[in-house]
């Protein structure tokens, strides 16, 4: 195993993050780095992706990286029944960094374990996307201007969506408060609340989206229901349209509140909430490129501040 690889956001300090979003700054400024010239990145995406996938390949294109991969895993040999363990051992021949996403829980862990070349978990099932909290993290200090004692409302589903789990757990290290506000159906699993328990984190939780919870919060972040996890169809057509968040929602909100969504959005975030300017969610996606350009970096061992005191620790 890579001690560099990225499973889950667990795997990093809060030092560790700060000085990652740091890199993000300086990519940021500096988009346009060419320090990984000879290096290959693989993108394995055996789910779909428009953002994760695009934002880490362009990313690694101007770090100066090259990179394969493919987007669907129906046009490689797993489709053959070659395993996952055989696939990451043969990608590893041929490149410096793999990025993954799977529909399995857990299968970046198992990657990292078949292999010493750094894994970067780009999803996994409804478990972890790290490298969405970091571009999350680094969206809600930019806009907030701090990390630490801020009100938190996630919203819609909880129970599958990976990108909330992940952020839940980055943010133990900035006391924030958090709303959870989910049907009883998509409420946020017993281990993320017993991790909040664990760690002193302040939350309650909400089935109504009520204008109490809106006009309390410095960030609202939103999910789409995760229609590809659910096993019965009918359940998803009970619980997908319970959450909408209208531009009427908003008038007497914080002057700070930033509306935040990993993407893609389906019917939770109406379009007239796309003009007022807490809305967020397209520049947060924006900001992917270059937190992912430190993620890319981090994974390879090099830090880029090093080099540019003045942007140092
Ligand atoms: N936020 C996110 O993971 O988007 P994609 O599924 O398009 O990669």
């Amino acid at each position: 195993m890579n001690s560099n690889s990225l499973v889950t956001i667990a795997d990093l300090t809060k030092e560790q993050i700060l000085h990652i979003l740091k890199q993000a700054q300086f990519f940021e400024e500096h988009p346009n780095h060419r320090i990984l010239e000879g290096k290959v990145v693989a993108t394995l995406f055996f789910e779909p992706s428009t953002r994760t996938r695009l934002s880490f390949e362009t990313a690694a294109n101007r770090l100066g990286a090259r990179v394969i991969g493919f987007s669907d895993a129906g046009t490689t040999s797993s489709s053959k029944g070659e395993t996952l363990k055989d696939t990451i051992k043969m990608v590893s021949n041929y490149v410096d960094l793999i990025v993954m996403r799977h529909y399995l829980e857990g299968a970046a862990r198992y990657a990292t374990e078949v292999t010493d070349t750094p894994i970067i978990n780009a999803g996994d099932g409804s478990n972890q996307h790290p490298s969405q909290t970091i571009l999350d993290l680094y969206s809600i200090f930019k806009t907030q201007g701090t990390l630490e004692n801020l009100t938190i409302t996630m919203v819609g589903d909880l129970k599958y969506g990976r990108t909330v789990h992940s952020l839940l757990m980055a943010m133990r290290h900035f006391n924030p408060t958090f709303r959870f506000v989910a049907c009883d159906e998509l409420r946020m699993p017993r281990e993320y609340i017993e991790f909040c328990r664990n760690n002193n984190l302040s939350f309650t939780e909400h089935t109504d989206f009520s204008a109490d919870v809106i006009n309390s919060s410095d960030i609202i972040y939103m999910t789409r229901v995760q229609r590809e996890r659910f096993t019965d169809i009918l359940e998803y057509e009970k619980v997908k349209d319970l959450y909408n968040l209208c531009n009427s929602m908003l008038d007497n909100s914080r002057d700070n509140l930033r509306i935040l969504h990993p993407l893609p959005r389906v019917n939770e975030i109406s379009y007239d909430v796309d003009d007022n300017p807490k809305a967020y969610y397209f520049t947060q996606a924006k900001n992917g490129l270059y937190a992912r350009q430190a993620l890319i970096c981090n994974a390879l061992g090099i830090d880029i501040l090093k080099n540019n005191s003045e942007y140092g620790r």
